[in-house]
C-alpha cells in the first residue's frame, strides 16, 4: 500500500497512537511535532519523525515540501496537534485564548493550507482533523479549547464543500475522552486555581472530574483505528464520533434538550459534590 500519510501532533496522545497503529497498517507516515528532529526524541515506532511547529508558517511549510520532495505526494493529512488550558473564561486572557486558537485551529489552517496545492495537482487527498465532542458542546473551564474546537468544526465544513470538486475528502474526527494524553499540554490557569479565586472551589472540582474521565477513558487506539477506516474507506463520512454511550449521550442531549436545561446538567456535572 504504502500510501504516505503526513500526521501533527505526533509525539503525545492520539496524534501518536494514530502515527502507529497506522504505519503498522502499511501507510508511510511522517510524524510531525516540535519534538522531532531533536536528537533525544525518536519518532513512534515505523514513522519518520519531522520538525513542525503548527504556530510558524515557514515551519509548516518546510515540512510539507520535505514530505512531497521525498515522496513526491501526500495521500493523507492528520491534524491533531492541539493544547488546552484550564480557566474560567472570566480569567484566562485573551493572550492565552489567541495562543489556544492559534495552535488548535489556526494551526489546522495554517497545515492544510501547505498540503492543498500539492492534493489538488493529484486530483485526490484525504484530510482529517481532529476536533473533539468540545467541538460540539462546551463545558467548564475548557471555553478557549471548546472555542478552538468549534472553529475547527465550521472551517472544516466549508473546507469540504469546497475541495470535493478537486477529489479532496475531509472528515472530522469527535473523539470523547481518551487515556494517554499528556499533562504537558493541560494547562492550569493560575488565576482560577488561586485559593481566592471566586471560582475556586468550582475550579478544583471541575479540573479533577475532567482528569478523572480522562483517565478512565477509551484506549487511544479506538480512535486510531477510525482514523484508519476513514482513510481506508471509498466515501469517508464528513463527521465521526468515537465514544461510548455516556459520552455520546451528552451530544444527543446536547441537540434535544433547551440550552439552559443541557447548561444546568452539565454544570451541575461538574460542581463540587454537596454535603
Ligand atoms: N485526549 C483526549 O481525551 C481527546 C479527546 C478529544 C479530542 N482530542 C484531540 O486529540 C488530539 C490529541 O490530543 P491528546 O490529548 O491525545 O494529545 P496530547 O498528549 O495533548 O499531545 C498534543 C500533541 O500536540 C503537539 N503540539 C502541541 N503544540 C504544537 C505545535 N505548536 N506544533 C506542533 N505540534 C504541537 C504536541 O507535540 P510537541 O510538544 O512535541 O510539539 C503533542 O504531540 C488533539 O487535537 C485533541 O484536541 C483529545
Amino acid at each position: 500500500m504504502n500510501k504516505t500519510v503526513f500526521v501533527s501532533g505526533a509525539s503525545s496522545g492520539l496524534g501518536k497512537a494514530v502515527a502507529e497503529y497506522l504505519a503498522s497498517s502499511g501507510y508511510r507516515v511522517y510524524a510531525g511535532s516540535r519534538s522531532f528532529g531533536r536528537e533525544d526524541v525518536s519518532p513512534p515506532k515505523g514513522c519518520t519523525g519531522i520538525h513542525l511547529d503548527v504556530t510558524d508558517g515557514s515551519s509548516v511549510n518546510a515540512a510539507v515540501s520535505q514530505i512531497l520532495d521525498k515522496e513526491g505526494e501526500i495521500y493523507a493529512l492528520v491534524n491533531c496537534a492541539a493544547f488546552f488550558t484550564m480557566g474560567s473564561c472570566e480569567e484566562v486572557s485573551y493572550e492565552e485564548i489567541s495562543r489556544i486558537l492559534d495552535t488548535n485551529f489556526i494551526g489546522m489552517v495554517r497545515t492544510v493550507q501547505a498540503v492543498l496545492p500539492a492534493m489538488r495537482k493529484q486530483g485526490s487527498g484525504r484530510i482529517i482533523n481532529f476536533s473533539s465532542i468540545n467541538g460540539v458542546l462546551s463545558i467548564p473551564f475548557q471555553g478557549g479549547y471548546s472555542a478552538s474546537k468549534h472553529a475547527v468544526e465550521g472551517w472544516s465544513e466549508a473546507l469540504a464543500q469546497e475541495v470535493s470538486r478537486f477529489g479532496i475528502q475531509v472528515s472530522v474526527i469527535e473523539p470523547g475522552d481518551c487515556r494517554g494524553g499528556s499533562r504537558k499540554y493541560r494547562n492550569l490557569n493560575p488565576n482560577s486555581a488561586e485559593s481566592s479565586s471566586p471560582y475556586y472551589e468550582y475550579y478544583i472540582a471541575g479540573t479533577g472530574k475532567i482528569h478523572f474521565d480522562e483517565q478512565n477513558g477509551m484506549e487511544p487506539v479506538k480512535v486510531a483505528k477510525a482514523v484508519r477506516r476513514l482513510l481506508d474507506s471509498k466515501k469517508p463520512p464528513f463527521r465521526k464520533v468515537v465514544a461510548t454511550l455516556t459520552q455520546r449521550s451528552s451530544i444527543w442531549l446536547h441537540k434535544i434538550l433547551p440550552g439552559r436545561l443541557f447548561n444546568k446538567i452539565i454544570s451541575d456535572y461538574y460542581a463540587p459534590k454537596k454535603g
